[in-house]
């Protein structure tokens, strides 16, 4: 089955970048959230990064305008259109959360629609399990969405091949890079990434050396584009510790322990970017 209509499930930063990046490739998109406030803001951060691409001749004034025609905006997960070729979940870092969104999804959507997680690390095989196993796929995409070009493409325990196929055709379609990974925690990106974060704030809370510092070996000594504690502030420490803790109970292993200091500094809620502070101040 050839994918053309794709809803959308969350407007916040993976869902609004999966839009963007769906409807600029010619997909109609159906935009789903809970308040109209939400879906008003998440078009807005689309159009502002279109107007971005456009000054930084990526695209054309009117590929903008034409991606922001193909963006239909939905209040209410029951309002979810049932035509929809395939549903990308993109909603917060919580287990239940995510099956409620499948469990209304799976009764009004018709039969063969794909459902896919953009979850970065929790089970595909566990969220799937409520719906349609055989047609559920993780499709993990990284921030900022429409600049980075990696998918990682989950497969849970009952995942057939032709929904294999058909989300590699999309992502393929997308001009994205996807890797196949199976269902373990943290996939490949979060299990590798989260730990180097995790230790990174460990070497903190000993004053191994300062922030900047830490931040600055990352980056001059590994060429990484963001030290590891901007990388935090970017991502929201409550997602990586929610990663961190993932990692943790899913191999019950010490060496995925969270940092007490990034679990103190998400109960103070200071979880980066998003709340003006975290590691540095915005
Ligand atoms: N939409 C469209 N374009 C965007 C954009 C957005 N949201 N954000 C940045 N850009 C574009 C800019 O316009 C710019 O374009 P040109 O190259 O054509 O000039 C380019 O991206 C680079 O942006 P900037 O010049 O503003 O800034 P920068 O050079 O510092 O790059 C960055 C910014 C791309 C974010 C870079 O710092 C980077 O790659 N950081 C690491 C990001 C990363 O590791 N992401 C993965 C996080 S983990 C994750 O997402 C998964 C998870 O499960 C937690």
């Amino acid at each position: 089955m050839a994918i053309s209509k794709v809803s959308v499930i969350g407007s916040g930063t993976m869902g609004n970048g999966i839009a963007h990046v769906f409807a600029l490739k010619g997909f109609d998109v159906f935009l789903v959230d809970v308040e109209e406030g939400l879906l008003k803001k998440g078009i807005d951060t689309i159009s502002g990064n279109l107007e971005r691409q456009v000054s930084k001749q990526v695209i054309t004034k009117e590929e903008k305008d034409l991606t922001l025609s193909r963006i239909k905006p939905f209040v209410g997960v029951e309002n979810t259109p049932g035509d929809s070729d395939l549903a990308v979940e993109a909603v917060y870092e919580n287990k239940e959360a995510k099956l409620s969104v499948f469990n209304k999804l799976n009764s009004i959507l018709k039969p063969e629609c794909i459902f896919a997680s953009n979850t970065s690390s929790i089970s595909i095989t566990e969220l799937s399990a409520a719906s349609r196993p055989e047609k559920f796929i993780g499709m993990h995409f990284m921030n900022p969405v429409p600049v980075m070009k990696l998918v990682e493409i989950i497969r849970g325990y009952s995942t057939n091949s032709e929904t294999f196929e058909t989300i590699r055709d999309a992502a393929l379609r997308l001009e994205k890079v996807p890797v196949e990974v199976f269902d373990y925690p943290g996939f490949v990106s979060n299990r590798i990434l989260m730990p180097m974060i995790n230790e990174a704030v460990y070497a903190l809370m000993e004053g191994v050396a300062s922030k900047e510092d830490i931040d600055t070996v990352m980056k001059l000594g590994m060429n990484h584009p963001m030290g590891p504690l901007t990388l935090a502030d970017f991502i929201g420490l409550d997602v990586c510790l929610a990663i961190m803790e993932v990692l943790y109970n899913g191999f019950n292993d010490s060496k995925y322990r969270p940092c007490p200091l990034l679990k103190k500094m998400v109960a103070a809620k200071k979880l980066g970017r998003k709340t003006g502070e975290g590691f540095f101040k915005y």
